[in-house]
């Protein structure tokens, strides 16, 4: 068994997307790699329902929480308040573009704001008893990548974070939806290596556009620390089934056996008053590829919806999959 540690490989934090059910769904194909929460905003953590937001099963270890916030003193009372929730890590979002988060000044915009970024991964580590990291972007609108990108990394880094994962591409705050900031701006690996040549004592994991294992593996083979996937995990999650070969190890389990072992935690999800479709809507992808996954997507995100929908709606889809595969 190879020591490689958890963010050789990730899962991002996608709001929305990566929720408690999302992450102990993923947790099932992969043993090893660090999944990320959604983004949760400070204010949220100090001032809305804990227990909701913050709350997680014991299976999803290694799991990192993502906070979103620019006050540093709200930002240190996140990290106290969701220090008893045992997170294995805290990051800090420097990369997301939505509006609803510039309005707020957090985010990408952050970019601008080194020194404000400092200060509060600061605050974060003096509350903090797991590491703190930050998640940013190569820069903003008309920033030169390769100037502010080192610069941000070193202020940052002289405030006592040393593990980036960086979005390989620039965020446009105006003009651009969310969607389109992940699409349109040009993704820039080579700069990121580059950050990793010229930082080496930092770990330095890239995001943007990775949509394979064997991807992932060459971009580790120049040197990076770690690859996060985001949408690819989310849309395909099926690339997830053998990423413990990046720690040497074999797969946890096949496609198949992944939905029979959701089995008893949807059961006890359903127990305990949930709705089926919150868990099932993350599977839609799982079969993406093979033969009968429209069926799977179809039976699966229509029969989960009605209400008292339980267990036999996951059999009905199962059987239609079977039957197109035979
Ligand atoms: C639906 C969705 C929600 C996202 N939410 C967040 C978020 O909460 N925090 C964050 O840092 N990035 C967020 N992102 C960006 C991803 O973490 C990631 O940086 C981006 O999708 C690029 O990686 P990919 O090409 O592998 O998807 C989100 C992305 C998507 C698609």
């Amino acid at each position: 068994m190879t020591q490689h540690p958890a963010h050789r490989l990730s899962v991002a934090p996608m709001m929305d997307w990566t929720d408690r059910h999302c992450r102990v769904f993923h947790r099932l194909m992969t043993r090893r790699a660090m999944l990320y929460t959604e983004m949760v905003t400070a204010p949220a953590v100090v001032h809305g329902p804990r227990e909701r937001l913050l709350g997680y099963s014991e299976v999803e270890h290694p799991v990192a929480l993502q906070l979103g916030g620019s006050d540093p003193a709200e930002l240190a009372a996140a990290v106290r308040l969701a220090r008893p929730f045992g997170y294995d890590e805290i990051n800090l979002n420097v990369g997301c573009p939505s509006d609803r988060v510039q309005s707020g000044c957090f985010g990408a915009v952050l970019m601008e704001r080194p020194a404000l970024v400092a200060d509060c991964v600061a605050a974060m580590i003096a509350e903090a008893d797991v590491p703190v990291t930050v998640k940013c972007r190569i820069g903003v609108d008309d920033q030169l990548p390769e100037e502010v990108l080192p610069a941000f990394l070193e202020t940052v880094a002289a405030a006592g974070v040393s593990h980036f994962v960086i979005h390989a591409r620039k965020a446009w705050l105006q003009g651009l939806s969310p969607k389109e900031n992940r699409e349109i701006p040009p993704l820039d690996y080579p700069l990121v290596v580059a950050m990793k040549r010229r930082f080496p004592e930092f770990t330095i994991c890239l995001n943007g556009g990775v949509t394979s294992l064997a991807q992932a593996e060459a971009l580790l083979a120049q040197g990076l620390d770690g690859v996060m996937l985001g949408r690819a995990a989310y849309n395909d999650p099926e690339v997830l089934i053998d990423a413990d070969r990046l720690w040497g190890e074999a797969p946890a389990r096949d496609v198949w056996q992944v939905v029979e072992a959701m089995r008893p935690y949807i059961a006890a999800h359903l127990a305990a008053g949930g709705r089926l479709h919150q868990i099932t809507r993350h599977m839609l992808g799982l079969f993406t590829g093979r033969p009968g996954a429209r069926l799977w997507r179809r039976v699966l995100s229509e029969g989960a919806s009605r209400p008292g929908a339980g267990l036999e709606v996951l059999d009905e889809a199962l059987a239609g999959l079977q039957a197109s595969a035979a």
